[in-house]
């Protein structure tokens, strides 16, 4: 099994950015520790981050055929992407909605994920475990597409 983990806009500077909210936590201390528990969970993971919606939408198409789950962290295009949510729909790979901060929490324009709704999942709110718990809710989410 392959697993592709996709980090949307401002995800880079993780450590640097926002740390009350974020944490110091930064994306390649994320990657390591996915990486772990990838190899513990038996599947590979891929990693993908950027800052352009139209190369997270090729990303998202590219790995049709070759990874069974997705884990995305949209960042702030979860409120605002039709496009991702369609990228999702159109492959139909289960995927899971993270985020590091509780979004239901914090300001109104937030609440709301175009993501959510063609997702397997969300996990919100548990800083770097949310990615650690969206990659078992994937691998998850992969053996119970297949078995359908
Ligand atoms: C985020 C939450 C989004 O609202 C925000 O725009 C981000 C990060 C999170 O991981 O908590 O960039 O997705």
């Amino acid at each position: 099994m392959n697993v592709l983990v996709i980090h949307g806009p401002n995800l880079n500077l993780l450590g640097k950015r926002e740390p009350d909210i974020y944490g110091t936590v930064t994306l390649e201390e994320i990657n390591s520790r996915l990486a772990l528990l990838a190899r513990e969970l038996g599947t590979d993971v891929t990693f993908f981050q950027s800052n352009h919606e139209g190369e997270l939408v090729q990303k998202i198409q590219d790995a049709m055929g070759t990874c069974q789950a997705l884990v995305i962290n949209p960042g702030a295009y979860t409120h605002t992407s039709i496009a991702l949510r369609d990228a999702i729909a159109s492959t139909g790979m289960p995927t899971v909605e993270v985020h590091l901060s509780n979004i239901y929490r914090r300001e109104e324009f937030r609440h709301h994920s175009y993501i959510s709704g063609v997702a397997f999942g969300q996990i919100t709110g548990f800083g770097i475990e949310s990615y650690l718990l969206g990659l078992r809710a994937a691998v998850h989410a992969a053996l119970s597409a297949n078995k359908k």
